[in-house]
């Protein structure tokens, strides 16, 4: 296996880990060569997604005021497809939340001021208002990170899952991938180990499957996935409109869009690419996407997404194996140096690759933009200053009559 994994790195021209190797014991040597056969290190070579986009259209939302008009039968529609058990929420938590600079789980982070109000509560007090409602559990998926898992798993059973029932709650763990600094060289973690980082959130159904839990979505047959970020306190879940108006659309998937502040805003917008839905990132867009405009003067690219899908499970199933592009990532990373001393970066120091989530979306084959009220349901918590921040989170949950 030794030999193997000195061939490998060779061939990868990651030759100081050989060096790093042959220092160490000969039990840590057989170690590390067993993380490296692991590994997926095919990553270190892959191109990056940006590289290869397609040609790109507008697709357009079903906006605010035609929900508003429809709003009755979607939010009945959504409501029985919840009685009836084919709605269950992913909930991605296996994100590093480096921008906020929080030891802990993100989730767990208090954003209360006269009393503790965790974000993990707010997320899981959305969903309880809309199972109160239907009168039934939503099976709630957790994905968490080797990192985070048993500091997630632990939060929940001492909080009692503020409320939830238990047995409408599965954590499952994401997979890894390995980090480099910025010239590509695989980093150490540690004595003998190579570091590495949660490999995105893209990855959450095929964890689900490696984690048995399809089989899960299998006996309760569900049939639509809402999925959606952690970070935003006032993401609405399983939200019986959304689930309504994209079951009456008759398409196999939904995102949430907010309407851009500006054209130059930094967030995916949802658009089409060579036909198919598809999130094309702001620093993607040229100027003249970003400045063009229909003729009753909206944005042409003017939705962005917020992190919250629909998806049906079957056409889930269809594009399980299919590989999604991979992104590079540039984030702080603590590391070990080849001689042994610890570094904790003040600055974005690492690539982490990851799959995204929103790529999932080009491989359905039509997506219902579907647009909510930003001041209502987007207070996404990044950093800990500025913008998307604890600051703004905690006007927008006072704004929403939130007491913090
Ligand atoms: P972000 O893209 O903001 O990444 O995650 P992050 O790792 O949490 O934060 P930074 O960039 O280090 O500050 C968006 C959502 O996707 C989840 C996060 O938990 C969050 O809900 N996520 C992200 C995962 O579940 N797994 C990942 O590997 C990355």
């Amino acid at each position: 296996m030794l030999q193997k994994a000195t061939a490998l790195l060779r061939k990868l021209d990651q030759t100081h880990l050989i060096r790093y190797m042959e220092t160490l014991e000969p039990d840590m040597q057989s170690a590390m060569a067993a993380q490296i056969a692991d590994l997926d290190l095919s990553v270190l070579n892959a191109e990056n997604a940006s590289d290869s986009r397609g040609y790109f259209e507008p697709l357009y939302a079903t906006t605010l005021d035609k929900i508003a008009a429809n709003r009755e039968r979607y939010t009945e529609t959504g409501l029985e497809a919840i009685r009836a058990g084919k709605v269950g929420a992913v909930m991605l938590a296996g994100g590093q939340g480096s921008r906020l600079g929080f030891e802990k789980p993100k989730g767990t982070f208090n954003i209360g001021l006269t009393r503790d109000l965790y974000i993990f509560e707010c997320l899981i007090g959305n969903l309880l208002e809309v199972t109160e409602a239907a009168c039934a559990s939503v099976p709630l998926f957790i994905m968490t990170s080797a990192e985070n898992d048993s500091d997630t798993r632990e939060f929940f059973e001492q909080h009692n899952y503020f409320g939830y029932d238990s047995n409408y709650v599965w954590f499952f763990v994401q997979e890894q991938f390995p980090a480099t600094d910025t010239d590509g060289r695989l980093l150490l973690a540690g004595p003998g180990k190579i570091a590495t980082a949660p490999n995105g959130n893209g990855g959450w159904y095929a964890s689900m499957e490696k984690n048995g839990m399809l089989d899960v979505i299998r006996e309760h047959g569900i049939e639509w996935l809402n999925v959606f970020a952690m970070d935003n306190v006032l993401q609405r879940i399983a939200d019986p409109c959304f689930v309504g108006a994209v079951i009456a659309s008759g398409m196999a998937s939904g995102a949430k869009v907010v309407a851009k502040t500006a054209p130059d805003e930094k967030v995916g917008v949802i658009c089409l690419e060579d036909g198919r839905p598809s999130i094309v990132e702001y620093y993607e867009m040229t100027d003249e996407m970003r400045s063009r405009r229909e003729p009753d003067g909206t944005l042409s690219y003017n939705y962005g997404v917020i992190l919250n899908y629909l998806f049906r499970v079957d056409k889930l199933d269809e594009t399980l194996h299919v590989h999604l592009p991979l992104h590079k990532a540039l984030k702080k990373l603590r590391y070990m140096t080849e001689d042994g001393q610890m570094i904790v970066p003040e600055e974005p120091n690492a690539y982490k690759f990851e799959t995204l989530a929103l790529d999932m979306v080009k491989l359905q084959e039509n997506c219902l933009a579907y647009e909510v009220d930003r001041s209502r349901e987007f207070a996404p918590i990044k950093n800990k200053t500025g913008v998307d921040s604890v600051d703004t989170a905690r006007a927008l949950l006072r704004s929403n009559g939130v007491i913090l």
